[in-house]
């Protein structure tokens, strides 16, 4: 897997294969960003969670089909997370598997979302049931798509971005946090935008080298969890109460709980927690649960992490550095009550 970063989206034909059919799977909202290749077939989509289906899969084999794609075909999955899971999803699985890459449209899909292998859609109620590991064959990073996103989206990536420096790389989450607390999308200055790719990279670089070592997710890739078993539980409490929370928000706040818990459990200091916080904060970033307690440890309960009556959590020792720590159901209740 090879990333490819530059400026603009012009350089994109250079790694497009010759001699087979190319057919972009795109998301109905970055289109118009995109160069007009006549020797591209595009299959546009209407990406959202409920369309991240098999149902809507098959919609996407049909399109395929009716363009007599073949097994030498070249599938590229332009937009965010529900594009690039997709997108992958169908090129892992049409006439079992053909060749593709990903233009990740987000923030978070460039940092995260499109790196890792893992491709899927949701079944019966539940995120990514069904699905495959298998890599793209590279995954063009560039600012052209940024500049068009949703602030609060924008952000969220922000928050993703912090959490991967925070396990990692202390100089790079200073800088990240530094970027985010001045970057504006849409009006960034030429040298925010090299900034923002520079980190982009450094942060894709750090995922992809933990899932090098561990592709199935049973062993180090699972640091990329900090705040992630509170952020669930938000996501599941807001979902229970209808409201309306990005995933990057909740890790946002999941993160701080994490700390929290982390210096109750005497494994980081008072400090790194409110340098989270006010980072956090800076970067236009919730950091506040409206949940109660209990609220939030009926949710964890039912965590898929949980394995019997304990629970594997990963928390930050100071900033740029995390541990795991196992823990009892019942003390990590009696703690989250304290915090
Ligand atoms: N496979 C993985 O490892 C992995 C990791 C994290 C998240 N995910 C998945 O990623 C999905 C979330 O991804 P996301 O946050 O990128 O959201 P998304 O794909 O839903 O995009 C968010 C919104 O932004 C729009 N959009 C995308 N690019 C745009 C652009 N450049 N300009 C304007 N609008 C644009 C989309 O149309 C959509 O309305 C979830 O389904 C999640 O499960 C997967």
């Amino acid at each position: 897997m090879k990333f490819y970063n530059h400026k603009n989206i012009n350089y994109l034909t250079n790694h497009i294969p010759q001699n087979s059919g190319v057919f972009v799977i795109i998301d109905k909202n970055v289109t118009e960003y995109f160069p007009k290749n006549r020797n591209f077939h595009f299959i546009p989509i209407d990406a959202n969670e409920q369309n991240k289906s098999l149902e809507y899969v098959y919609g996407i084999y049909e399109a395929l089909m009716g363009f007599g794609a073949d097994r030498d075909c070249f599938i590229i999955g332009v937009g965010g997370g529900v594009t690039t899971d997709l997108a992958g999803f169908v090129a892992s699985t049409y006439k079992r598997g053909v060749r593709f890459g990903f233009v990740p449209t987000t923030l978070l899909a460039q940092i995260d979302a499109s790196i890792g292998g893992k491709n899927g859609v949701n079944f019966s109620g539940y995120k990514n049931m069904i699905g495959t590991i298998n890599q793209p064959e590279w995954i063009y990073l560039t600012s052209t798509f940024l500049r068009s996103l949703d602030k609060r989206v924008f952000r969220e990536g922000f928050a993703e971005m912090l959490k991967t420096f925070m396990i990692f790389d202390k100089d790079s989450y200073n800088s990240a946090v530094a970027l985010a607390s001045v970057y504006k999308n849409k009006e960034a200055s030429a040298w925010q935008e090299r900034e923002l790719r520079r980190l982009i990279a450094l942060c894709g670089e750090m995922k992809m080298q933990l899932v090098l070592e561990d592709e199935k997710d049973r062993g180090n890739r699972r640091l990329l969890n900090l705040g992630h078993t509170f952020a669930h539980a938000i996501e599941k409490c807001a979902a229970d109460k209808k409201e309306d929370w990005l995933h990057g928000e909740a890790v946002s706040v999941g993160m701080v709980i994490a700390a929290k818990v982390a210096e109750k459990l005497s494994l980081c200091s008072e400090k790194v927690v409110s340098i989270l916080r006010d980072d956090l904060l800076m970067a236009s970033l919730p950091v506040s649960c409206p949940f109660s307690a209990s609220q939030l440890f009926s949710a964890i309960e039912a965590d898929k992490k949980r394995s019997g009556e304990s629970i594997t959590l990963i928390l930050p020792k100071t900033i740029g550095r995390v541990v795991k720590k196992k823990i009892e159901l019942k003390e990590l209740q009696k703690v989250l009550k304290e915090i």
